[in-house]
């Protein structure tokens, strides 16, 4: 995520219809291409007018975005926002058939949640539980501890680092799933890239130096 201004929408990682029948192509297209494009487009046209803060990474945006000034710092926190949890969304699922993590992910995730399906229940009741917009996030801090939190808009979870991020914003599912979220919440569980996820932050839960986010 040490992108810079301009930012580009990453093509979708596997086919439109790569993901049905869990995510189907037309949902995949509109929450893709309109609703992280939208974000990413919004971006740029908030930061084109200001070249003092087109060196900033989409971590430092994310992070820093109180230090812009106040006529644009609250529109670029929920865009940088938006790009930063979408790209992490649509990169860290994969068609099936389903995946697991791999060591350390899942020493660590036996840990802290008693396996996966501990995992599976902590993270589904935090994401069922989102009121309005958010998102519910996996994520590792510098200590290599897995916590799973709860996000609203498009807040990031930074500086903790996300493992996993479920979108639980109505158009991540309604065109396909309407008001039935535990079954979007179960089609996004099954496609999750565990393999990509483990690699996200296999050095902090190793214990190795924390990673420099800027
Ligand atoms: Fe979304």
């Amino acid at each position: 995520m040490d992108n810079r201004y301009p930012f580009v929408l990453p093509p979708l990682p596997y086919a439109y219809d790569a993901l049905e029948p869990d995510l189907d192509a037309r949902l995949l297209r509109y929450h893709h291409d309109k609703h992280f494009g939208a974000a990413v487009d919004n971006l740029n046209a908030l930061l084109a007018p200001y070249p003092v803060y087109q060196s900033w990474t989409l971590r430092e945006l994310c992070l820093n975005w109180a230090q812009l000034p106040d006529e644009i710092a609250p529109d670029v926190r929920n865009n940088a926002g938006s790009v930063f949890n979408h790209t992490l969304y649509f990169e860290r699922l994969h068609p099936l058939p389903p995946s697991a993590p791999s060591a350390p992910l899942e020493g660590a995730i036996t840990r802290t949640f008693g396996g996966m399906d501990g995992l599976y229940k902590a993270m589904k009741g935090v994401a069922l539980s989102v009121f309005g917009s958010g998102w519910a996030v996996l994520a590792v801090g510098r200590d290599g501890n897995l916590t799973i939190l709860k996000t609203k808009n498009q807040d990031t979870v930074l500086p903790l680092e996300p493992v996993l991020c479920c979108d639980m914003w109505e158009h991540a599912y309604y065109l396909q799933y309407q008001n039935r979220r535990k079954e979007y919440f179960n089609a996004w569980w099954r496609l999750i890239d565990w393999p990509n996820a483990t690699n996200s932050c296999k050095e902090r839960i190793n214990g190795l130096p924390a990673i420099s986010y800027v």
